[in-house]
């Protein structure tokens, strides 16, 4: 979309110039705010038209029956789905009687900015009503990212030319009608009113409303206050029924003159509290922020927001639109996760229903090995939330006949919410995801208490589950047969490398946690002969290998295929699995998504360079990307491959996933993933980190297109900066102690202030991997290097 000729590259704001109609879904997410908890797509301020109206809060939910065709033993019998709240950002305008709609009368100018450094949604136009009456509109949007519930608008609604009769009503509107969903399994389950009215209260521009899901049982509560100011005679009025909650504020401007309404909207809710202390809530969360009013806000946010790009900003010379990119997907990464608190953090972040609101792999994976680096504390939050909902893996690992937890493969509360077996259940890696992502904060973080409290049992819980799982055969050696990777154009495959080698990670990284934390070792029931039986499954561990091709394999005997008729593939086809049946995609050499390609990365120490450069030439003329989550991958692994210039393509491809609705279900939120895999492409692939165990390495090269490349990472109490140009890098310990890193191998420790410069060993040059045909990457700007 943004290749729309409206959408400007700047390096700290995304502004659309002009209103398109035709984008306006996909506009709704890339403007939408979010800290986390509270999340508001970019609507129009007056609510029509719209693509897809979205106000969410994080775990809130409805569940509605999962049904099969065939019922089956452990298949989840209902699902989970996220609802929309009380939409708090509605701002309806009328002038001189004529609703301000921009489809009517002539729209002279629109603009919306997102400023990623204020972190404020700033909305500016001007409209003249069919009746010839003109107006300009300004309204500025923030969630907060200090206080937790609020959301606010300023708006405002000036008289041009000559004198206007203006209505604005503020609303709070529950229930709001949705469109309907277009048959992509992406897209969400619509559900019609899922809240029930429980409450409703207006006052003197105080409104709330209070409601519960049906049947989740979830208490959902809004309230807003308002500040208006206006000429004389500016009148008010407050009325409020069960999904609807109104101030209307009525004036008449002279030419020149204006209304301001500013908003102040508090969001909350609660499984277990009662109505009265719902209420209580949300009123006791609008006090808070109407203490510090607009302007108290409004500087808690850049003051929140500069802290946050001292520590996590990276700076790219030589390539605007990924400078652009880059920080546009640092800031929604942040949105997603800063303050969700032990709630998930789902694949589109509270951007859109996409997927139904559910969390994958996704978090662990993808979006907190950046926030480990630039906003740890959010990441000991988000696996906390893992720890709380071990009752449930705990429960589900008991149901599928297995030992210790198994964690689900989407969900928003806990429990298994896919219908899809050999995608969901089988998809057994997320647990090991989940335990890399524990082990990967707390070597940054050397976060102790974390670890004690919630970080041992993820990993014992989630090594009982692999032990469980695999078996030895009579050699010895350790299988875990019939699951799926990370590639699900394969499913209920043996012997996974992808899942393997990071279950093998997870059951040492276990037995070492028990060995430092005896006591925690001795409540959670872990004996000498337990945590011997890890090592020995870890260390029998089986990795599939073709001789013949030297090759490591997907999975056993994934080189024995056919291959996919890639020839005989329209473009047209793709994604592949909207259009060839599941059963012909899991028999062919055809990849979906990085899966040997991120075993490569994620297990790096495994693989030798000649095996990471030959198996990356093998895999990529098979991986079609129909996932959001390959290209940062491949990016990464084509970097260290030396093959700068496809590396720099998919980082494109990562890094505009959205602004240029790649995959063309932007409209439906963002991929949350995909833009922690901009940062993953440009720190992991063009900076090299590899962060196994003590060793904090680099191997820096940029692509012939990027003059230098700096970012900033947190680690163990310091903070690191690396400037790298394109022959020489340079490492500063900005804060805190000496540190010792690798560079290209070498080691080099830092002291506090010092930059120490390293040259840069040239690549070697190996030649061009294929891809399939009419899937090479979107992008194809880099030249080979
Ligand atoms: C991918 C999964 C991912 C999910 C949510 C799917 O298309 O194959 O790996 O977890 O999307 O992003």
């Amino acid at each position: 979309m943004i290749r729309h000729t409206s959408y400007a590259v700047e390096p700290w704001s995304l502004r659309e110039r002009g209103l398109h109609l035709d984008v306006l879904p996909q506009s709704e997410s890339v403007f939408a705010l979010s800290n986390g908890h509270v999340g508001w797509r970019g609507n129009l301020d007056e609510g029509e038209p719209h693509g897809l109206p979205g106000s969410y809060l994080g775990g809130v939910h409805e569940i509605h029956p999962l049904p099969y065709a065939e019922a089956g033993y452990g298949y989840p019998e209902s699902g989970q789905t996220i609802i929309n709240i009380t939409n708090g950002k509605i701002i309806r305008l009328l002038v001189d009687d004529e609703p301000f709609d921009l489809r009517y009368g002539r729209l002279r100018s629109h603009e919306r900015v997102l400023d990623l450094r204020a972190g404020l949604l700033t909305r500016t136009c001007e409209w003249t009503s069919p009746a010839g009456s003109t107006v300009r509109v300004r309204s500025t949007r923030l969630v907060s990212f200090t206080q937790r519930a609020i959301a606010a608008v300023d708006y405002e609604v000036e008289a041009v030319g000559g004198p206007a009769r203006v209505v604005v009503q503020s609303e709070l509107v529950a229930n709001e009608q949705l469109p309907s969903r277009d048959g992509d399994p992406r897209a969400a389950v619509v559900l019609d009113s899922p809240l029930e009215a429980e409450e409703h209260f207006a006052k003197n521009g105080r409104l709330r409303l209070v409601h519960r899901t049906r049947r989740s049982g979830l208490r959902v509560g809004a309230a807003a206050d308002h500040v208006v100011e206006g000429p004389e005679p500016t009148t008010t009025e407050s009325e409020a029924t069960g999904d609807l909650a109104r101030l209307t504020v009525a004036s008449v401007l002279a030419p020149g003159e204006r209304l301001r309404v500013r908003k102040f909207v508090s969001h909350g809710w609660s499984g277990t509290r009662s109505l009265p202390a719902v209420s209580d809530q949300v009123d006791a969360a609008l006090a808070a922020a109407s203490s510090v009013g607009w302007s108290g806000l409004v500087a808690e946010q850049r003051a929140y927001l500069d802290a946050f790009w001292a520590r996590a900003d990276v700076e790219v010379d030589g390539d605007e639109q990924i400078q652009q990119a880059v920080r546009f997907a640092l800031f929604h990464v942040l949105q997603a996760g800063a303050r969700a608190e032990q709630r998930a953090i789902p694949a589109k972040g509270l951007t859109g229903s996409g997927y139904d609101g559910h969390a994958f792999w996704d978090t662990e994976m993808f979006v907190l090995p950046l926030l480990t680096y630039t906003s740890p504390g959010a990441v000991s939050e988000a696996l906390r939330w893992r720890h709380n909902t071990l009752p449930a893996a705990r429960e589900r690992a008991v149901q599928l006949g297995l030992s210790g937890a198994a964690f689900p493969w989407r969900t928003i509360e806990g429990s298994e919410g896919s219908a899809y077996w050999p995608a969901g259940t089988a998809a057994f890696h997320v647990n090991a995801g989940i335990a890399d992502a524990v082990v990967r904060y707390t070597a940054a973080t050397g976060d102790t208490r974390f670890e004690r409290d919630a970080g041992v049992e993820l990993l014992v819980e989630t090594a009982r589950l692999w032990r469980s799982l695999g078996h030895h055969d009579h050699h010895g050696a350790f299988h875990i047969d019939g699951v799926t990777g990370p590639d699900e154009y394969s499913a209920v495959a043996d012997d996974n490398t992808y899942t393997n080698l990071m279950a093998r990670a997870n059951l040492l990284a276990a037995a070492d946690a028990v060995e430092r934390y005896p006591r925690r070792a001795q409540e959670l029931g872990v004996d000498d002969e337990e945590s011997a039986a890890w090592r020995d499954a870890a260390e029998a561990m089986h990795v599939p290998y073709n001789h013949e091709l030297g090759v490591h394999e997907q999975h056993a005997g994934f080189t024995r295929y056919q291959r996919w008729d890639f020839a005989a593939t329209r473009p047209d086809q793709y994604p592949l699995m909207l259009h060839f049946p599941y059963f012909d995609l899991y028999r062919k050499q055809v990849i979906k998504q990085a899966d040997l390609v991120l075993a490569m990365y994620t297990c790096a120490p495994f693989f030798d360079a000649e095996h990471k450069a030959r198996n990356f030439a093998y895999y990529e003329p098979l991986t079609v990307r129909d996932s959001s989550l390959s290209a940062c991958c491949q990016a990464v692994l084509a970097a260290e491959a030396g093959h700068l210039g496809l590396a720099y393509d998919y980082l494109h491809d990562a890094a505009l996933m959205d602004l240029e609705d790649l995959e063309h279900n932007t409209r439906d939120g963002l991929h949350i993933a995909s833009l922690a895999g901009t940062w993953m492409a440009l720190v992991a692939g063009f900076g090299g980190l590899r962060h196994h165990g003590a060793q904090i390495a680099f191997a820096p090269r940029l692509p012939e297109r990027l003059g230098r490349l700096a970012f900033t990472l947190e680690l163990l109490g310091r903070r690191l900066r690396v400037d790298i140009g394109r022959t020489a890098a340079t490492y500063t310990v900005v804060a805190g102690e000496p540190l010792t890193i690798r560079h290209h191998g070498e080691p080099l420790t830092l002291d506090p202030d010092k930059p120490a410069g390293r040259g840069i060993p040239p690549v070697s040059p190996r030649p061009a991997p294929e891809q399939p045909p009419h899937r090479r990457p979107n992008h194809q700007g880099g030249t080979e290097g």
